[in-house]
């Protein structure tokens, strides 16, 4: 999920050098619903707010790696093991189409990469959290991609033709994400006493992190309404929220577990779920950075990029030594 918008500064609303009728055409065809695509006129607050936006999820899917790649050469069976490796895998392409649909807003990669491994970027703080037990790669897929799906569907809409088309392949994925998740709880929640208290001990460390991915609360996020009224988001943080924790609760009744606050329950009036108050302070000091595993992640990343360096050149080098045999080809012929 990764689209949790986390900066305290909004983006400002139209530059005064922005000619008046451009901008009105522009928010005409947002307003219906049109695609805004690379080389079409836009704000230059809109396509900050993208770029800040998709390189964020983009960092989200590629720092999302980690904490359950740290499984796989420890998942329980072979089974497990492919499955697990398929969808790290899949995490990855994510972060490979989310940056390609940021590098059409005029960014380079190497000017998102810099900006995560300086700390400049942010990436989503779920992933500031060890993942201790085979339970949590279940709790991760159950919950964490749970979320991100109910974030993404809403984006296979949104108002940028590459991001909502990115979306649409990246949410058939997340849900085979959810549903590995899923299945593995429900296979720890069935079996032995120990299995169980382990699922139990999953859900209840990752059940908070995982309501506070949809962001700060709608009156306290300055973005919201700009984002909403560019269709740059379709659902504000606490309609999505609140949907997560409807969809999700009877799940975990439905394997015998039980969600970790007193204060859960269903709304006859209002047909939801109410839920217990969210410690932001815990939020907003992951988001600084002090999450539990915050500074081991963004090392593994530099560590990847620092030790990756030799492919990146031999890449290049294999490129260029094509691009001279074709000259050299059509000169000769
Ligand atoms: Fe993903
Ligand atoms: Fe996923």
């Amino acid at each position: 999920m990764y689209t949790t918008e986390m900066s305290k500064n909004p983006a400002r609303p139209a530059a005064p050098s922005e000619a008046p009728e451009l901008v009105a055409a522009f928010e005409a065809r947002v307003a219906n619903d049109e695609f805004i695509e690379p080389k079409d006129w836009m704000p230059e607050a809109y396509r900050k707010t993208l770029v800040r936006q998709i390189s964020q999820h983009a960092h989200s899917e590629v720092v999302g790696m980690l904490p359950e790649g740290n499984w796989i050469s420890r998942a329980p069976s072979l089974r497990r093991k492919a499955v697990l490796l398929a969808k790290v895998q899949d995490e990855g392409g994510h972060g490979l189409y989310l940056y390609s649909a940021a590098e059409t807003l005029g960014t380079s990669r190497d000017q998102m990469i810099e900006a995560l491994h300086t700390g400049k970027a942010k990436y989503s703080t779920i992933f500031n959290y060890p993942t201790l037990t085979w339970a949590d790669i279940g709790a991760i897929g159950w919950l964490v991609d749970g979320a991100a799906i109910m974030n993404q569907v809403p984006l296979q809409r949104t108002s940028y033709g590459p991001y909502a088309r990115a979306m649409v392949r990246v949410c058939k994925e997340e849900s085979f994400h959810q549903r590995q998740g899923f299945e593995i709880t429900m296979k720890l929640a069935a079996g032995t006493p120990e299995q169980k208290a382990m699922a139990q001990d999953a859900l209840n460390r990752w059940w908070w992190p995982s309501i506070m991915m949809f962001g700060p609360p709608d009156d306290n996020s300055p973005n919201t309404a700009q984002s909403v009224r560019w269709r740059i988001k379709r659902e504000t943080n606490d309609e999505l929220r609140q949907k997560f924790v409807d969809v999700t609760v009877p799940q975990a009744e439905a394997i015998g577990l039980t969600v970790p606050d007193p204060d859960l329950k269903w709304n006859e009036e209002r047909g939801h779920y109410d839920y217990g108050a969210i410690d932001w302070d815990e939020f907003w000091a992951v988001v600084k950075g002090e999450g539990p595993v915050a500074k081991e992640r963004v090392k593994a990343r530099i560590d990847a990029w620092e030790k990756g360096a030799w492919v990146r050149e031999a890449a290049l080098a294999h490129a260029a030594k094509q691009a001279s045999r074709r000259q050299k080809e059509a000169a000769n012929g």
